[in-house]
This record gives structure tokens, sequence and C-alpha cells, in this order.
């Protein structure tokens, strides 16, 4: 059975010791409530300048480490970028690509991220890759079709060996952040399906084992009605998640909904 996943991007926030701080309590907290098992993988995506700390004070623990986006080349004349061996090389075996922030306030584009997935997944980096529409395609009924170019393009050269290091985010633009809108169960559950449907047609059955991560003003009030949708394998969660309680308490109820789904 696929486990459950979740994970928190910091965004711009926090200094090396603050990360430190936060996986230090985490840690204490996990300990405490004793949740990690082979039905739950566990992420944490801090800042660059974070991943080595966060790498050592990781060591031993089954949480993965991730960047928050890389270049596709392997090194070359790209002033403030760093390659797949980089972010390998300071401790994370996972990179998120195509966040909105990336595609909306940094210009990456969908060809950009095709070359991205490809060069990570050669470095043997998971690939956490965000997908979602903006509210303007949402109101003309085009959310399905944008989800499906971001998709279909990003993926296009992936391998169907290279699967198992791939997982997708559906992180409607207008609910993530400060000021977005929380996505009605409804509209989450239709998007899944819409995506497991699309990667269905692009890689076959194995695309069963894909998990889909619901991203996008996660709280502890509405994480449960997301978990229990088919088709969401996990919750991809920012500011709730950005204290250690918090992260713990979104996790509790996420998993308990998740898990409760599995059995009715
Ligand atoms: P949020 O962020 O949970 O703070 O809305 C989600 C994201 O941007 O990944």
């Amino acid at each position: 059975m696929m486990p459950f996943y979740f994970g928190s991007n910091f965004k711009m926030h926090q200094t090396p010791a603050q990360t430190a701080a936060f996986i230090t309590e985490l840690s204490q907290l996990l300990t405490d409530h004793p949740l990690a098992s082979a039905t739950l993988q566990l992420f944490l995506i801090p800042p660059f300048t974070s991943l080595t700390t966060a790498a050592e004070r990781l060591k031993d623990r089954p949480i993965w480490l991730g960047a928050q986006t890389m270049h596709w080349a392997a090194e070359g004349a790209y002033t403030g970028e760093i390659s797949a061996s980089m972010v390998r090389a300071a401790g994370a075996e996972l990179v998120m690509l195509g966040h909105a922030e990336r595609r909306t306030l940094f210009g990456e584009t969908n060809e950009a991220l095709r070359k991205k997935v490809m060069a990570a997944t050669s470095a043997s980096l998971r690939v956490l890759l965000c997908v979602g529409e903006h509210a303007a395609e949402r109101a003309v009924g085009i959310s399905q079709e944008v989800v499906a170019i971001q998709l279909k393009t990003a993926l296009a050269d992936l391998p169907t060996a290279a699967l198992p290091n791939l997982l997708v985010a559906y992180e409607p633009i207008w609910s993530i952040g400060e000021g977005g809108t929380p996505a009605e169960p409804t509209v989450v559950g239709e998007m899944h399906s819409w995506m497991r449907a699309v990667l269905l047609t692009k890689f076959g059955d194995v695309a069963r084992q894909i998990p889909l991560l619901y991203g996008g003003s996660v709280n502890r009030d509405n994480c449960a009605a997301y978990a229990a949708l088919p088709d969401v394998d996990g919750l991809f969660v920012g500011r709730a998640a950005w204290t250690p309680q918090g992260f713990v308490e979104v996790l509790q109820l996420g998993l308990a909904a998740h898990r409760a789904s599995w059995v009715e």
C-alpha cells in the first residue's frame, strides 16, 4: 500500500539555525507521538542555505530532505542557480520543481520544467512536481486543460522506469499562500481524479503508484477533508506547518482521516 506523504516547503523562511531548531523540536514531538511507519513518508523543503545543516540533523531519520528548485544544466554560467549534483551534495534527496511561486514570480515554464525533471531524475533525485491553475483559468473552465498541459509537458521525456522517483502536487494558484482561498474538497477530488487519468494515459497502469499530494492553504480545520479523498495520497503544507507543533497537528489529523478512508 502507498504511504501517506506529508511535508512542508519553508519558502524563503528560516535560517540554518532556525531550521536546526525546527528539526530538533519536530524530532522530539515525533518521538513523543510515534507516527513514522511504512505507511507514512515525511519530507522537509527548507531554503538552499539550510540544506547541509538540515541533512546533518536528519541523519538516521526517515524524513526526506528537499531543495526548492534547481537548474537543468550540470554546471555553467548560470549565476544564482544550483545543479542537481549540488542539491545532492548538500544532502538532499528530493527537489521540488514548478512551485507556483517559481512559475508566476520567476518565469519558470513548462519547457524548462521538462529539462529540470530529466536532469533531476538522471541524478537520482526524487522530484515533487507542482502543478495548478490560476483563478482566471478556473473561471473560464480550463483548469483541467492547464494541468494536463503542465503534466504532459514536464513529464514528456520521463521514462516509465523513473516513475518511482516522481511525486506530483496539485496546488491551485488561487489557494496558496497569504490571501489564498482554501479549495472545496469536491474541486480537489475532481482535479486529483483528472491528474490520475492523465498520468494513466501517459504511463499506463504503473501511474497508479504515483503519489498525488494536495497543497494550498491546508490547515488543521480542512486537512482531514482533503486527506480522506480518493486519489489524495498526501498533503503538502506551507504556513500551517511552519512550527513543529503545527506540522505534527496537521499531520496527525490528516493521517487519521486518510487511514480511516482506507477501511471504509
Ligand atoms: P500554504 O502554502 O499552505 O501556506 O498555502 C502552500 C504552498 O505554497 O506550497
